[in-house]
């Protein structure tokens, strides 16, 4: 028995619209049209439910690579951040932890579920900050994890923000922290106190993840210093312990500011050690910079040359309304959107490849299982008011529906002007 059938579905690389079946959660078949009449309607009498994409683009659900749920929605809590550094805002936010409850975090995290189910986001990969002594954020974020399991998947970081060696205790809160259930080990080795220390983190930390067969996630180089170059090191460490193609470095802004000829040597060694990159052009094209006078430098990961060298790159939103960023409505497609313009990717085939690291390569990323709109699938896509993932990119589109294992849990209108000139009124879907 079919449970849903989305029909006329335009997809990715497919000339003739397609048809769609899902079956307890998972797709079952993906075809062309039915052009027999008959056919096509006794496919849709057998379908529990039927839903036509009207032509539009429909893709596999976006996936935010990296995101900070116990921040979000604490903007201006207690103080806004004056000068737009990563320094104020770490500051802040180790101002407003004290007066933190469970009730509040978890409210501001699940009322930020529900904008990302909305904009069609099924998968966020979220860091959690241990650095707090009753890790109070871990057990939010898990309970929140396993309530919402049925809407949207959580992957946890578990991430030491005051330093894992910098602040007291910092290695054995965040071990407990996986203990508790928290799936990934993170890091920040540049707010070590020492470059040093920051190299001896990874060393540790990428140890624990080989110890209990987890994925790594940090914080990398999050910084406009040329030298500073953790990445070097997280990538020995992934070759070292075997753990290619389970370890990623977010941010990595200071590949920007490095010399050259270093990158042209550090690429290489990061393909070969299977390294997924993790890039946040809202956050980091806001924050980087802040010390410079003239030109300012964009302080993003060299994305371009990356995915040239075969390195897996997705993007993250970072944070939404929060001590480092202000705005956003955790929107993926406006991640892509800045990043078509601070990477200079704006080629038809580099805009379907930032459409890809918001959708696919997160995927890669965060070692997802059943991904995708082929036949076995689990059966989660959004139906985007748009014709293609360059459209999309331009538009941030409505997203019409949203599915999650062959049920639709979010609908969004048309969004469409009617635009009256004198008697004459002309409907604007801002498509030529
Ligand atoms: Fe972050």
């Amino acid at each position: 028995m079919i449970d849903l059938l989305v029909v006329n579905a335009k997809l990715h690389n497919k000339n003739q619209l397609m048809q769609i079946a899902c079956s307890q959660g998972k797709i079952l078949e993906v075809s062309p049209k039915i052009h027999d009449a008959d056919a096509s309607m006794a496919l849709q009498t057998q379908a529990r439910k039927t839903i036509d994409a009207q032509g539009y683009f429909v893709t596999p659900p976006f996936i935010d690579s990296h995101f900070h749920l116990d921040t979000t929605l604490s903007l201006g809590l207690p103080r806004l951040n004056q000068s737009g550094t990563l320094l104020e805002g770490i500051k802040i936010w180790g101002e407003l932890k004290p007066s933190l409850t469970h009730e509040t975090v978890k409210a501001r995290a699940k009322q930020l579920l529900n904008w990302s189910i909305a904009k069609g986001n099924l998968v966020i990969r979220s860091h959690v900050d241990t650095s707090n002594e009753s890790l109070m954020a871990v057990d939010v974020l898990l309970e929140l994890r396993n309530e919402m399991r049925e809407f949207i998947d959580l992957q946890l970081v578990a991430f030491p923000q005051d330093g894992v060696l910098r602040s007291k205790n910092g290695m054995a809160r965040l071990t407990c922290a996986l203990d508790k259930g928290v799936d990934v080990v993170g890091g920040i080795p540049h707010f070590e106190r020492t470059m040093a220390d920051g190299q001896a983190s990874i060393r540790l930390l990428c140890e624990l993840a080989e110890q209990r067969g987890l994925m790594v996630d940090m914080h990398c180089d999050e910084s406009d210093d040329p030298h500073s170059r953790h990445i070097e090191t997280l990538t020995f460490e992934t070759q070292r312990l075997g753990l290619q193609g389970r370890v990623a470095g977010s941010h990595l802004t200071s590949m920007h500011s490095m010399d050259t000829y270093y990158v042209s040597k550090l690429l290489p060694l990061m393909a070969e050690a299977k390294m997924n990159c993790i890039c946040n052009p809202l956050v980091n094209m806001s924050i980087q910079g802040r010390h410079d006078t003239y030109p300012k430098r964009r302080g993003l990961m060299r994305v371009p040359e990356l995915l040239a060298a075969r390195i897996n790159v997705s993007l993250g939103h970072d944070d939404v309304m929060d001590p480092w960023y202000p705005m956003g409505t955790h929107d993926m497609l406006e991640v892509a959107h800045m990043g078509a313009h601070a990477l200079h990717m704006t080629g038809v085939d580099q805009q379907a490849a930032l459409f890809d690291a918001v959708t696919t390569n997160g995927a890669k990323t965060l070692n997802l299982e059943n991904y995708g709109l082929e036949p076995g699938c689990n059966a989660d896509m959004v139906i985007l008011q748009a014709s293609s993932k360059q459209e999309a990119i331009r538009l941030h589109p409505a997203r019409l529906f949203v599915i999650r294992r062959g049920k639709v849990i979010s609908r969004m209108e048309k969004a469409n002007a009617t635009v009256t000139i004198g008697t004459e009124n002309v409907n604007v879907d801002f498509c030529p």
